[in-house]
């Protein structure tokens, strides 16, 4: 169902409680990575330019409940405030009568940042007075927070009991990006499929079999696939309790004429370590002791060959231990083959953390078709789950009567 976006309310005059994912890596109390920062920055100046304050809240890693001194949002509104070149002054409490007063205080044109909302318990329990207080600062609700949608939390779920909520441009261009490749793909549709862990891929798979005409599986999660194949994997990263169930994917896969792509060689290493003892093997010779660490050159030709026909292409997860460069080869090989057939016209949208950061390193983000900035989301996503931060939103078709359209 199509939701209702920023466009669809005049922005003039009116308080926008705006839910923006600025969970951002923060070191020496400077952010890392702007990119969820920056992408939010369309439906802010929207809505700024439109007239309206904005109040702006997220989250910021896992508090607990309680006041952490390095999850204050201080510094990321200090960014955000270069980025935008306005003051965003942050509060220091999501609740309170400072933050109330400052509330009062903003004007059309100004923009306000509340504390880290997780510092009270009552943000993860969605509870209702929490959202009312929360929702008490705004005349109109928007979400662009799509990497917390699959939260059901008081700033995500809790607010919209109270207010009219809109989607935000990012969570607008989300949507879209990701359910084009569940409704309307462009065959052959590829999923490149990769990262530490068969279990959080699982939905994936299983959901992705019915619409894919290619699964390329690369990273530690093809072990298990690898042994349901037969093979032995030394001491690689195993999930032998998922290895019947890697046994039915490949049976599906089989059934419905579904290519399954696997690694034939791999690169394995003594530890898994920056500049441990590696070598090049094929995946039937993989030694007892040793750690199979990235796909192996001629997996990398295979799995060019196998995404060469594709139209679509999904990617999540790396290939090999990318935060080691030495085995960020099969990654960053297939980043870079993606990144050149995009400019071909190639659709390919690249979902979940460790894959965007391959992409990023290399300078590549620009020649993706999307990114997402979600990436528990995009996976649940993908998985076909409805997401409780997208559901609670206005559908087009259903708009409430004195929701603000205009
Ligand atoms: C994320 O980084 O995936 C989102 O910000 C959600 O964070 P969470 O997993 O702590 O809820």
């Amino acid at each position: 169902m199509e939701k209702l976006t920023v466009r669809d309310f005049d922005p003039q005059g009116k308080r926008v409680l705006m839910r923006v994912d600025f969970n951002v890596p923060i070191e020496d109390g400077k952010v890392k990575d702007d990119s969820r920062i920056r992408a939010a920055l369309p439906t802010i100046h929207y809505l700024l330019e439109h007239g309206a304050a904005v109040i702006l809240m997220s989250h910021l890693g896992r508090p607990k409940g309680k006041v952490v001194e390095s999850f204050r949002l201080r510094p990321v509104a200090q960014w955000l405030s270069g980025l935008l070149k306005l003051p965003v002054p942050s509060t220091g409490d999501p609740l309170g009568i400072g933050t109330r007063d400052a509330v009062a205080r903003l004007k059309p044109g100004q923009v306000l940042m509340l504390e880290n909302l997780r510092f009270h318990p009552e943000e993860e329990a969605n509870e209702d007075e929490y959202a009312k207080t929360l929702a008490s600062y705004g005349d109109v609700y928007v979400n662009d927070a799509f990497g917390t949608a699959h939260r059901a939390h008081a700033s995500t779920v809790g607010v919209t009991k109270y207010l009219p909520a809109y989607a935000g441009l990012l969570m607008e261009a989300e949507i879209a990006a990701l359910s084009n490749l569940l409704e309307k793909v462009a065959h052959p549709f590829a999923a490149v499929i990769g990262g530490a862990k068969v279990s959080g891929k699982l939905g994936v798979l299983n959901h992705l079999m019915d619409k894919v005409d290619t699964f390329v599986v690369g990273g530690g999660m093809a072990n298990t696939f690898l042994v349901a194949r037969g093979y032995t994997v030394g001491k690689s990263l195993l999930e032998r309790e998922l290895v019947e169930e890697a046994k039915q994917i490949l049976e599906k896969a089989d059934k419905k004429g579904v290519q399954f792509v696997l690694p034939t060689d791999v690169v394995v290493a003594k530890e898994v370590t920056r500049g441990a003892e590696h070598k090049i093997v094929p995946v039937t010779k993989i030694p007892n002791s040793w750690s199979a660490v990235d796909i192996g050159p001629a997996s990398i030709e295979a799995f060019k060959a196998a995404l060469d026909p594709a139209k679509t292409v999904f990617w999540n997860g790396p290939l090999g231990v990318f935060e080691v460069p030495t085995f960020g080869d099969g990654t960053r090989a297939i980043a870079r083959q993606l990144a050149a057939k995009a400019d071909e016209g190639l659709t390919v949208v690249v979902g979940g953390g460790d894959s965007v950061a391959a992409v990023e390193e290399l300078g590549l983000t620009d020649k993706m078709t999307h990114i997402s900035t979600g990436g528990g989301a995009s996976l649940e996503f993908m998985e076909g789950r409805e997401l409780p931060g997208i559901s609670v939103l206005l559908d087009r078709a259903k708009v409430p009567a004195g929701a603000g359209k205009r």
